[in-house]
């Protein structure tokens, strides 16, 4: 776990960008994890997750679509504000969604209200060559920007969910685009479900961190999504790991909840609050 530097007053310092890039010259590896409500962003905090990622996996884990796609911009700003609200000392990075950086004048418009209403400290958007322009110019007006290349969610209908980068073409490609993104000023690159070797390649040509989710563990940094590595999703992909069963332990306690409401054991006097009997007599008339 990630051990925070103390800011003179105490408190934790926040995780700045400039640490990110800090550890990656360090060689020392860092994790990032998805939050859309501000518990989540509580508890990463605490735990000391440096990064939380408000995902538009809020899509699917949360919102309940088959897809990232549907994901309003509207949606992203309500959830990291709630994020940006829990924490304390985490960097927080908002994923664009969906069709809302289509042109460089899009993107800006998007990261801004992310930025401004939501306040987060950074935007991650999908995508190599063609979005280098717009990486350039939101970083040129002062917005922080992470890649993602590999397999990109939103454009699932058209590349389908696989491991991407298998032949001598596309791993070119990757490479490339990684090194424009890095060239366009991002500050780093998620790498979701390419092979392990090719993304410890990438990770060695970048002096930015790299981000890994299903990519093997070359990468300098890795992203899990919150609902997979805590046990909440009835069934999670192959390169995510739970490191807790919650949903049993909460499908446990409600189960308990229910039990004692039926058999009248909760609430108890402990749980409830008083009124003078003469108040009570008056108020009912009696
Ligand atoms: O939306 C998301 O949660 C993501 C991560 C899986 C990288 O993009």
């Amino acid at each position: 776990m990630y051990a925070a530097p103390k800011a003179q007053s105490g408190a934790p310092k926040p995780i700045s960008i400039g640490d990110l890039l800090s550890f990656k010259r360090q060689a020392r590896k860092f994790s990032v994890i998805t939050a859309y409500d501000v518990s989540a962003a509580a508890i990463a905090d605490r735990a000391g997750a440096p990064v939380l990622l408000v995902g538009d996996s809020l899509g699917m884990v949360v919102l309940g679509y088959e897809t990232t796609l549907p994901v309003t911009l509207d949606d992203m700003v309500r959830h990291s504000a709630a994020v940006v609200r829990g924490r304390t000392r985490a960097l927080v990075v908002a994923d664009l969604p969906f069709l809302s950086y289509s042109t460089p004048d899009m993107a800006v418009a998007s990261a801004g209200r992310l930025m401004q209403e939501a306040g987060v400290q950074a935007v991650k958007l999908e995508g190599g060559g063609v979005m280098v322009p717009t990486v350039r110019h939101l970083v040129q007006l002062g917005i922080p920007v992470m890649g993602h290349l590999g397999y990109t969610p939103q454009s699932t209908h058209q590349i389908g969910l696989k491991v991407q980068g298998k032949d001598i073409e596309t791993a070119r490609q990757l490479l490339q685009d990684a090194l424009a993104l890095e060239a366009a000023g991002a500050f780093a690159i998620v790498l979701e479900l390419i092979p392990a070797l090719l993304a410890e390649a990438i990770s060695k040509r970048l002096t930015i961190p790299t981000i890994g989710i299903g990519a093997g563990p070359g990468c300098d940094a890795q992203v899990q999504v919150w609902h997979d590595l805590l046990g909440l999703s009835p069934h999670a992909p192959r390169h995510a790991k739970r490191f807790a069963e919650l949903g049993e332990l909460m499908a446990d306690a409600i189960r308990a909840y229910c039990e004692e409401v039926e058999a009248g054991v909760f609430p108890t006097e402990a749980n409830s609050s008083r009124i003078h009997a003469d108040v009570l007599e008056s108020a009912l008339g009696e």
